[in-house]
């Protein structure tokens, strides 16, 4: 494949000088794939099939939701009875491939194992310490057989919900899938989350069977998880039973166990049957409920919608081919790794891969080294990790063969044109184009997005792909071009969210009550000249560091959770790797000292909390914060003060002269 730059208003020395995020705005540069290329692909061929001659056309054409939606679902799911009708749309509730009898463990393990997929290695796993496993399709039914037989013993049945709480091992999709196959929801919590945010999970999702494993490895360090999963479970009175995985390869016998509750994986599974049949549901039974943040938001996910949308979205936009070697390298505690490690790349029935530990374990090279030891093709990870790794510096990429790689891909946060340059060059060498992939939990799947035959402007996610709406909004609901406003999404698309677990009317106020009728995504975004879209990060409320969606007031209220703590501010700063840092404006109760000890003591309060991804880069201790009358802390103001940028009007402020303790903590 060869890349043809065909307009160059930077020069790429220019370009990769630069440091400054705001570079973004002046990003003018195309890059178009060679046609040779462009022949080449699942969507090319998909279009010539169609009639369909161009990009442009492909997009018009697929503004028919009925027949686009109708036409690439028969393409890849099989269902057990056929819909009557694709789309039942009443905003905000929406139904797809009404009438439809389905369940998609059947495509994503039952129907290759009677073909020559069986025999296919579905995931190679690699360990942090070193050790490998393959598992075929084969391997991988059988272990989801055996384990929702296991499942079934406990009482588990369709509808009830199964906490899961582990890391990156192939266990992990084997759980998923074995809720899925009985038609129970399973509510997955990232590993790296605290026993707090399990807990709140299993409570707030009514979990009947938690599923964990004794500890894995991180960095060299086992991290003791079934001991943090037992701190979940003093208080979820619904969990009767735990699952628990014996991952680790010394030392199991010491976990702690609680006769009654737990039980060994490999016991309960070792007498099972390797049959179990596929509960026959409707496609708009619940497949799984996820949240982003460590408090729980269920968004819920059907079986119908989300296959189609995962399977078809992975097959055009990575355009994946059975020789492939697909890595997406994002953890499936979250909806990354959920659609596109398990979900969407089994139903097409490709090779993944699944690597257990940190990216720089034991040394920066070894992501590079998986690469070129499995022939990695199509290679898909967030801009946090591309910055990383331009920190370490090429030396450790150069040591690496990487023309196996073909397509690259991004996701989770903005990338700045830098890490977008420097991942073309120095990973991809100039051949690969790189899909950069807007899309959040509630989606399900990729929403706006490059297809391989798309010209590409890095740092922009392009378009919405075909099938899918988005535009930006001002306040009032006007569209509006080449500035700042609000993400929108007017047309629905089958693997959106239901709904939230037990929340219709958070549902509604979170994602319908600005516009009616259309999701609000909670983005700030623009849009140029030629409707390429350009996601700027969240609005107020959210920040987004290293990949990972938390709220501000999450952090705030874990702070405010500590003793000596009267009040919080969080923001997030710009940070050069994370895209965002967490700073902490913190109020001490009367008469507590501010010190570094304190400073840490608290840092390690929101990991118990939340989680080790939340805690504040930075903590500053003040006297008060800025707030409004009614009492709401002014985070606007705070981070306009941070960034050196004009504060506006503060006369709403009930205490202005903290902006000024604000001026001199920074
Ligand atoms: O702000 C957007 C950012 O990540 C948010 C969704 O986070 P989450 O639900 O955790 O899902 C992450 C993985 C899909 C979005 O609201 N985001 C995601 N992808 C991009 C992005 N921002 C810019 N460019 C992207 N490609």
């Amino acid at each position: 494949m060869r890349i043809k730059e065909n307009m160059k208003t930077k020069t790429e020395k220019d370009v990769e000088k630069t440091k400054d995020l705001k570079v973004l705005l002046d990003e003018k540069r195309v890059f178009k794939p060679s046609e040779e290329f462009t022949e080449q692909t699942n969507v090319k061929k998909w279009m010539d099939k169609h009639g369909i001659k161009s990009y442009d056309e492909l997009l018009e054409k697929a503004k028919d939701l009925e027949w686009f939606w109708g036409t690439v679902a028969n393409e890849v799911v099989e269902w057990f009875e056929p819909y009557n009708k694709v789309l039942d749309w009443n905003p905000p509730w929406v139904k797809w491939y009404i009438g439809a009898k389905y369940n998609i463990v059947h495509d994503a393990l039952d129907k290759h194992v009677k073909t020559w997929r069986k025999n296919k290695v579905a995931y190679i796993f690699e360990g942090e310490p070193g050790d490998v496993r393959k598992l075929t399709y084969w391997d991988l039914y059988v272990e989801v057989n055996k384990l929702a037989n296991a499942l079934k013993s406990f009482g588990v049945c369709k509808g009830d919900r199964v906490g899961i709480y582990l890391p990156m091992i192939p266990e992990l999709p084997i759980a998923m899938l074995a809720c899925a196959k009985i038609g129970a929801i399973h509510s997955v919590v990232f590993s790296g989350f605290s026993a707090t945010a399990f807990r709140e999970r299993l409570n707030d999702c009514e979990a009947k069977v938690a599923i964990t494993c004794d500890g894995f490895y991180r960095r060299g360090k086992v991290i003791p998880l079934k001991s943090m999963a037992d701190d979940a479970l003093r208080e979820a009175p619904t969990v009767k039973h735990m699952i628990v995985y014996k991952r680790m390869t010394a030392g199991s016998e010491l976990v702690p166990w609680n006769e009654e509750r737990d039980h060994w994986w490999h016991e309960i599974t070792k007498d099972q049957p390797r049959t179990c049949e596929t509960e026959i549901l409707d496609a708009n039974d619940i497949l799984y409920t996820s949240g982003t943040t460590g408090k729980p938001k269920g968004v819920i996910h059907a079986h119908g919608g989300y296959a189609v949308g995962t399977a078809h979205t992975l097959r055009w936009v990575f355009d994946l081919k059975p020789e492939d070697i697909w890595w997406c390298a994002a953890d499936i505690g979250w909806v990354t790794g959920h659609s596109y490690i398990v979900y969407g790349p089994l139903i097409l029935g490709v090779t993944s891969i699944i690597y257990e530990g940190a990216p720089d374990y034991p040394n920066p090279e070894r992501w590079w080294s998986i690469i070129e030891r499995y022939g990695v093709t199509v290679f898909y990870t967030s801009p946090t990790s591309i910055r990383l790794a331009m920190r370490f510096g090429e030396e450790w990429v150069k040591k690496h063969d990487l023309s196996s790689l073909r397509l690259l891909g991004s996701v989770g946060e903005p990338i700045n044109p830098e890490a977008w340059i420097w991942y073309y060059t120095h990973i991809g060498g100039k051949r690969c184009q790189i899909m950069d992939t807007w899309w959040q939990t509630e989606s399900g799947t990729f929403c706006i997005s490059p297809l391989p035959i798309t010209p590409l402007k890095p740092g922009s996610a392009t378009k919405p792909l075909p099938g899918f709406t988005a535009d930006v909004y001002d306040e009032d609901g006007n569209p509006i071009q080449n500035r700042g406003g609000n993400l929108v999404q007017p047309t629905p698309w089958p693997g959106m969210l239901r709904g939230l677990y037990k929340a219709p009317e958070r549902f509604k106020e979170i994602y319908w009550s600005k516009y009616p009728n259309i999701y609000l995504a909670g983005d700030v975004a623009r849009k140029d000249d030629d409707n390429y879209f350009w996601i700027q990060g969240r609005a107020d409320g959210v920040l987004n560091t290293a990949g990972h969606r938390i709220g501000n007031s999450e952090v705030e209220s874990a702070l405010v959770s500590h003793e000596k703590v009267a009040e919080a501010a969080v923001i997030g700063e710009p940070h050069e790797v994370k895209g965002e840092s967490i700073l902490a404006f913190v109020v001490l109760k009367k008469g507590v000292e501010p010190n570094d000890e304190l400073r840490s003591e608290l840092r390690e309060h929101v990991g118990k909390e939340i989680g080790k991804i939340a805690r504040p880069d930075k903590i500053k201790f003040v006297t008060d914060v800025p707030k409004t009358r009614s009492g709401k802390i002014m985070r606007r103001v705070i981070r306009a003060k941070v960034l050196g940028l004009p504060v506006g009007d503060i006369a709403t402020l009930s205490n202005p002269e903290a902006v000024e303790e604000i001026d001199k903590a920074i």
